[in-house]
């Protein structure tokens, strides 16, 4: 089992989904988990957001299963806060030895009517601030020469997907960033890869928007609505992971020795298996 005793672990996006999956393993494994979240709203997401609330619980649930987390509202597009964030962590704890950059939005938009508010807030939350966090602890990582980094990119960043586009030029994005990252990191014992879930049952894709978005026939489509849809993009005929089942990935490439680097792992459902 992994053991991540004595390391101190930094999840984005941690108030709920994929985020709060990920930071309550690391604890388990036991490592210190920063747990950090907007925590407020970006007017061009048509779904709420996480809340202060829902990072409290997260780190209540570490707490309840006996591991350790602190709380920060930090909103990746803030070069500075991340930095502040990233030099508090070094004050506290002298180390931070993984970063899991999964801070994310979704939204649908037609690249005919997208507004340029909708491209700057996709590329600006889910590419420039997966940049921001890496930049400020490579540098810390490097000092102890250890370092394990996982950005999340996503199903459209292994191809393109309908009025997604510039959600998919961000993911696509992150895979280019982080394997260039690898290349330059790796000699210092820090290893940096890439998780692409498909379809996972979070609030950014089975919200009412974006439901409507797979079901315009009917007023008020519920995730069941969806769910045959979902599942026909599977030769397994599952419809979406749930957020533990992405865990399992992140988990393997913070364990890895480093024997792993500049990688992408698809937690796919089968739905990229037509694909190069
Ligand atoms: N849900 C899916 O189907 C799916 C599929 C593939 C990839 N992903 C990716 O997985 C990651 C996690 O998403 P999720 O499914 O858990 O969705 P989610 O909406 O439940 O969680 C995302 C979290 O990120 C936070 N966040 C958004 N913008 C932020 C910002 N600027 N600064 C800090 N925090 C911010 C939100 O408040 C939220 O708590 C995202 O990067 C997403 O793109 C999701």
């Amino acid at each position: 089992m992994t053991d991540l005793d004595g390391q101190v672990a930094w999840v984005t996006g941690a108030a709920r989904g994929q985020g709060r999956a990920h930071a309550l393993a690391l604890a388990r494994a036991g490592a210190h988990v920063i747990v950090t979240d907007i925590a407020g709203q970006i007017d061009t997401i048509p779904y709420p957001l996480g809340t202060s609330a829902e990072l409290e619980a997260t780190a209540a649930a570490i707490a309840d299963a006996g591991g350790k987390a602190t709380t920060a509202v930090v909103d990746v597009r803030d070069a500075d806060a991340v930095n502040e964030l990233v030099g508090q962590v070094r004050t506290d704890h002298g180390r931070l030895d993984i970063l899991v950059a999964n801070a994310g939005i979704c939204a649908f938009n037609p690249v005919d009517t997208m507004t340029t508010a909708q491209w700057d807030d996709m590329v600006a939350t889910n590419l420039s601030g997966t940049f921001h966090c890496v930049r400020a602890v490579v540098s810390v990582m490097k000092q102890h020469r250890h370092g394990r980094i996982v950005g999340v990119s996503s199903g459209a960043g292994r191809g393109g997907m309908r009025d997604l586009s510039h959600y998919a030029a961000t993911k696509w994005g992150i895979i280019g960033f982080i394997k260039s990252v690898a290349l330059e990191v790796g000699a210092y014992g820090i290893t940096a890869n890439v998780v692409c879930p498909t379809t996972v049952d979070t609030p950014m894709v089975l919200n009412p928007a974006s439901l409507k978005h797979f079901r315009p026939d009917l007023a008020n489509p519920t995730a069941d609505d969806a769910r045959a849809i979902f599942a026909g993009l599977s030769p397994q005929g599952v419809p979406w992971l749930q957020p533990e089942e992405v865990t399992r990935a992140v988990m393997y490439l913070v364990d890895d020795p480093g024997n792993t680097t500049g990688s992408v792992i698809e937690v796919n459902l089968g739905t990229s298996a037509s694909r190069a």
